[in-house]
């Protein structure tokens, strides 16, 4: 083993599974020293990321000044009011926040959305096939994975069309690494997305649409949420939604150019064999690296050997529990049939999580993937990866995972 684990190794980045079986080998939650000098729990136990995940010992609220100081400036404020959502609260805070979001995110508000949804991806396989006539490459990722999923969150929020591109721009340039931008460029983003937002709930206020968020802006049931709240809530569903679907349909496309058999049996297969395929891209890929952090309030013994003390950091790596092999067999294999009914069903992967916190938009991400790899494939029969798998990059730290780019020809 590593003497510490350093999240932002490329390698790692690629390919943490081998260094996950090993930690497991040691028990389901192991104490790591981070590159970053700090000490973490990480539990890889399948058992025991649910057992952490629906135990109010282990706390959400981050502790008081968490990370590094910053200067005051706009951004800063920008990236404060997002620091005020629900993934950052315990009960009782968090319940009353999540029964007022979940009032919104009906199962059948969500699958209204199925037609637009159905638009928006004919119209980026349209783009994505001239630019492939054009200049016979693409990236799957800028041209596909990752606008599709902030369009569908521009639907949810109620953005008017006529600002989607600027919605577009400024999440592409908050979630780009500072570096890879001209200077101030993430900053002016965050700004501008903080003052969009802002203007945004001043609007619907005034006069409600039929998406979600006017929904959530309007309900006023137990005191309805408050301008900081809901400014919190538009980051959240934006940052918790794009991402995730992003690398979910990043993954999935992957496997499907690196597995034709299994591309050829979702063809014939229809429905049932698309959503294997999802579901298995959710739990081989998990999207979702790790959780949010938890930090425990007392002293929790998690069995095994594993005794976590008090106010520890614990992050649940769901990719290493969505590949324990006490419940997936063969878990590196990418086998969506493992998913179908026909074959007795795997256990549930934790890929959206689990609990209290478990993900409020698993409907819309499946619908998300559910319509959009099969209108992708059906339209671009001859798709093929332009480059070596397993070179790609891949999105460092242990939050998020996925390619960060994929050549297509
Ligand atoms: C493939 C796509 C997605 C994956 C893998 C995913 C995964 C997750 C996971 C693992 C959590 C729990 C995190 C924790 O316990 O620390 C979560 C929470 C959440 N997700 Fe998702 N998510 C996805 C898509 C979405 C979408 C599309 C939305 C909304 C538009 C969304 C909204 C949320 C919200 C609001 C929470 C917080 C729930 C709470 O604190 O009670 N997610 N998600």
């Amino acid at each position: 083993m590593p003497a510490h684990l350093d999240p932002a190794d490329p390698g790692f980045a690629r390919d943490p599974y081998p260094y996950y079986a090993r930690l497991r080998e040691q028990g389901p939650a192991a104490r790591v020293a981070l590159a970053n000098g700090s000490h973490a729990w990480l539990v890889t136990g399948y058992e025991q990321a649910r057992a952490v995940l629906s135990d109010a010992r282990f706390s959400n609220v981050p502790p008081r000044g968490a990370g590094r100081p910053k200067p005051d400036s706009p951004a800063e404020r920008a990236r404060g009011c997002l620091a005020r959502h629900m993934l950052n609260t315990d009960a009782p805070d968090h319940v009353r926040l999540r029964r007022l979001t979940t009032a919104a995110f009906t199962p059948r508000r969500v699958d209204a959305l199925r037609p637009r949804i159905e638009r928006l991806t004919d119209g980026l396989v349209a783009e994505l096939s001239g630019r492939l006539a054009r200049e016979r490459t693409a990236d799957l990722v800028d041209a596909f994975a990752f606008p599709l999923p902030v369009l569908v969150i521009g639907e949810v929020l109620g953005v008017p069309e006529a600002d989607r591109a600027d919605l577009r721009e400024w999440t592409y340039r908050v979630g780009s690494p500072a570096d890879a931008l001209e200077r101030g460029a993430v900053d002016e983003a965050w700004s501008s997305l903080h003052a969009y937002f802002t203007a945004l709930i001043g609007h619907k206020r005034r006069s409600p649409g039929d998406d979600l968020f006017s929904t959530l802006v309007h309900d006023a049931a137990e005191g309805g949420l408050d301008d900081g709240e809901l400014l919190a809530m538009a980051f959240l569903l934006l940052f918790a939604g794009y991402e995730t679907t992003m690398n979910l349909l990043a993954s999935a496309s992957l496997q499907l150019l690196t597995h034709p058999r299994e591309l050829a049996a979702a063809r014939r297969g229809g429905p049932e064999r698309w959503a294997a395929v999802v579901e298995e891209t959710l739990r081989h890929g998990s999207p979702l690296e790790g959780t949010t952090w938890r930090r425990t309030t007392e002293r929790v013994d998690l069995g095994g050997g594993a005794v976590i003390p008090a106010e520890a950091s614990v992050l649940v790596v769901l990719a290493a529990a969505n590949r324990d092999p006490a419940h997936f067999p063969d878990p590196d294999a990418f086998r969506p049939d493992r998913h179908l009914a026909a074959t007795g069903r795997a256990a549930p992967h934790l890929a959206f999580g689990h609990g209290p916190h478990f993900c409020l938009g698993s409907r819309l991400a499946r619908l998300e993937a559910a319509i959009a790899l099969p209108r992708l494939f059906e339209a671009l029969p001859d798709l093929t990866l332009a480059a070596d798998p397993l070179e790609l990059p891949y999105r460092p730290g242990l939050l998020v995972r996925g390619p960060r780019r994929l050549p297509v020809r």
